[in-house]
């Protein structure tokens, strides 16, 4: 019954034939060598103990492989590699340009970036090189070439890691001619920029390329633009240092680490450029916060949205495959305030939730803490309690949790390269947070945005329903339900396949500051024959037969009553926002109930075709979000997993293919749970016994099924 429900194919795996869930780290023996020359020694015992197998080496070593300009010292690194092949495990090989030597800082001051008000950096720091420095092109090139040759053939080089978290910007000359040039290959013209731009504002009008000022927070279409200038930035710098290790290592993938949904680096345009797509994910849940299910739903929001950048739809970009998380933290992460140890069960949790949503490795910075900089108090694999002792390693929790993990990974193997097929779609879009960003007047909306995606996953994630979080560029068409949470831009590309969509049977729900403005951040407006408002924008007031008029914004958590017109709905409250809208075919099935606008529509929908675009006006408080949720599931005739309802603090994820399909369940609660299975019979991967009917969970637990 279970791998009814699944897909039937399989993608590829991050690494090429991998045959196990890549488990491993970031790794800095090069800062221990000189002091430690034993060291590869040390961790070899230690790692084959944890069951690593895989590193990622080399990340910030520029000073230790290239001491002096031309002078390359890679004896060390050798080594590393040679120990990593004797244990079987996958070197992942960083480009070492996220941080400079000092040498390249002060002989090529260029390379450094320039701050927004013109200063140039002093050497400090790391991710801080000037994205068009010539110089720092060429040193990169350089290194890169060494490295690739150097290693090209080694048996245990499995992938390259460009830089790291490549993020950022630099005001410097240089790339400001750059930016100059990239708005003439966009506009063509400066009249077509300054009516893109609305540039009459504050007397903005520009009479040369370079008068368009990066800094200028008065034209928020510049605003925006500035940020897809840096995007381009980065994927042109990525594009480079591949361009040098692909024509000498063509068969070894190529990857970098993105951020999760950092709002000012669109992934879900950069994600079509790397062959696999890796995440950095540090949630700290807090396991006595009352909002740990819901910060459990947050991560697994991010997880579904990097699940989907390379399996679903157009963006699959360069072949499709599952992801990686290659980074997270086994223990304490040091950024974090307070700097508090994760409970027993908590680490596994995170661990198993990312590989139920469709990863292929989970992989931690970093393998061993280091004794000072700034990082030396971040959680590890190996801590320093630890030291260089493998009689105390088997005395440690986090190590052992660790190790225990790498056991449960080995049953795991059947599912790699498989996926989760789900019904229903939520789109995430960059573009829209951006433009609602630097709209002054949106007030907390535009802080909100991941929440309110949040709010509408949560509840499906509450009943063990799969969700896709996708790009506005993905095909709608394989869901019976998507979600619109404040699509703010609309073009008429976008409008066309979401009336498609309707019209061939697909329900779909828009929230409050859906389809405001165009690609430039300009409002929709009437022309002088319409005899309805403009909003939602691009002919979309016809799909959900209603206009907006205005909108209430209110101060975070400030109620709005409604009242339910469709029993079928249950009670439902709203909170922070009001889009006062007119009706024309639209029929309500939820009304504001207090304040001057009482009696207007909070909840609507419209049958287009065959099928329904509905318009929530408002943001609903929790319990009201299951409702609606539970609405959905009937209207949109979803599948569910579990014949009956999850306990509180509870998910089931399902993943597999064919016949190999795995239930996840995770207990992301300090209180026991009982999970009705109902006639489904499983067996517990670990114990290899028999399941079914009532399942205990106790505090913290998560348990992976396998169907038989
Ligand atoms: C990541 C970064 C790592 C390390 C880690 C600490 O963002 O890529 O190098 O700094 O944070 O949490």
């Amino acid at each position: 019954m279970l791998s009814s429900l699944i897909p039937a194919s399989r993608i590829a795996t991050p690494l090429p034939g991998q045959r196990t869930i890549l488990h491993g780290g970031d790794y800095n023996p090069d800062q221990w060598l000189p002091d430690h020359p034993d060291i590869l020694d040390q961790d070899a015992r230690l790692m084959r103990e944890a069951g690593i197998n895989s590193i990622s080496i080399g990340i910030f070593s520029w000073a230790a492989l290239e001491p002096k300009p031309d002078v390359f010292t890679f004896d060390w690194l050798d080594r590393v590699f040679d120990a990593q092949q004797k244990l079987g495990n996958a070197v992942i090989l960083a480009t070492p340009t996220g941080a400079m030597p000092a040498w390249l800082a002060e002989k090529y001051p260029e390379a450094r970036r320039v701050d927004r008000r013109g200063l140039r950096a002093a050497w400090r720091d790391r991710h801080n090189h000037c994205w068009t420095s010539p110089a720092y092109h060429d040193r990169a090139a350089i290194i890169n070439a060494q490295l690739a040759h150097r290693y090209k053939g080694h048996p245990a080089l499995k992938m390259w890691h460009i830089s790291n978290e490549l993020s950022g910007e630099c005001f410097c000359e240089l790339c400001r001619a750059k930016f100059a040039d990239w708005l003439k290959a966009r506009y063509g013209t400066l009249d077509h920029l300054n009516s893109h731009y609305w540039a009459g504002f504050w007397s903005k009008l520009a009479t040369r390329w370079e008068h368009v000022e990066p800094t200028d927070y008065a034209i928020d279409a510049m605003m925006i633009d500035w940020n897809r200038f840096n995007r381009d930035q980065l994927i042109a710098w990525y594009r480079f240092e591949a361009s040098i290790l692909r024509p000498i290592t063509p068969e070894i993938p190529i990857t970098t680490n993105f951020m999760g949904t950092s709002w000012n680096i669109d992934y879900a345009t950069i994600a079509g450029e790397v062959d696999v797509v890796c995440d950095d994910q540090y949630p700290a849940y807090d396991a006595d916060s009352p909002h740990l299910f819901r910060a459990a739903a947050h991560n697994s929001m991010k997880n579904s949205l990097y699940r989907c950048f390379k399996t679903r739809g157009e963006l699959a970009g360069k072949g499709k495959t599952t992801f990686f998380l290659m980074e997270c933290c086994p223990g304490a992460v040091q950024w974090k305030t307070p700097q508090k140890l994760k409970r027993p069960g908590v680490h596994r949790l995170e661990m198993l939730q990312a590989i139920a949503a469709g990863a292929d490795g989970v992989s931690y910075f970093q393998f061993r803490a280091g004794r000072g900089g700034h990082e030396k108090l971040h959680g590890a694999v190996v801590e320093h309690a630890i030291g260089l002792s493998p009689d105390l390693a088997r005395q440690s929790r986090t190590f052992q949790g660790v190790a225990e993990l790498s056991r449960l990974y080995t049953r795991l193997a059947p599912l790699l390269g498989t996926g989760v097929a789900p019904e229903v779609a939520i789109v995430h879009d960059w573009e829209s947070r951006l433009a609602q960003r630097f709209s002054a007047g949106t007030g907390v909306s535009n802080e909100r945005y991941d929440d309110v995606v949040v709010d509408h996953f949560e509840p499906f994630f509450a009943r063990g329903i799969p969700v896709d979080v996708v790009s506005t560029g993905h095909d709608l068409s394989p869901y019976k339900l998507v979600i619109l949470p404040q699509l703010w831009v609309m073009t008429p590309l976008l409008a066309l396949k979401l009336r498609k969509y309707v019209e061939s049977g697909g329900t779909l729900l828009a929230t409050f500051d859906t389809g405001h403005t165009d690609e430039s951040n300009r409002i929709h407006i009437p022309g002088a024959g319409d005899k309805t408002g403009a909003i939602p924008g691009c002919g979309l007031t016809e799909l959900f037969g209603l206009w907006v008029e205005e909108v209430d914004r209110l101060a975070a958590d400030v109620p709005r009553a409604l009242k339910t017109l469709d029993p079928a709905l249950g009670t439902l409250a709203g909170r922070e926002v009001a889009a006062l809208t007119h009706l024309t075919t639209a029929r309500p099935l939820a009304e504001f109930a207090d304040d001057f606008y009482a009696g207007r529509p909070a909840l609507t929908v419209n049958t287009v075709g065959r099928g329904h675009a509905m318009y929530l006006a408002t943001r609903l408080d929790a319990p009201s979000q299951v409702s609606l949720c539970n609405h959905l599931i009937d209207r949109a005739k979803l599948t569910t997993i579990l014949p009956h309802p999850l306990p509180p603090g509870v998910t089931a994820q399902l993943r597999g293919a064919g016949n190999d399909a795995f239930l996840f369940l995770l207990n992301f609660s300090t209180s026991p749970q009982t999970v009705n299975l109902g006639t489904l019979t499983l067996t517990d991967l670990e114990t290899s016994e028999p399941v079914t009917g009532a399942t205990h969970l106790p505090p913290l637990a998560s348990k992976v099924y396998r169907a038989n």
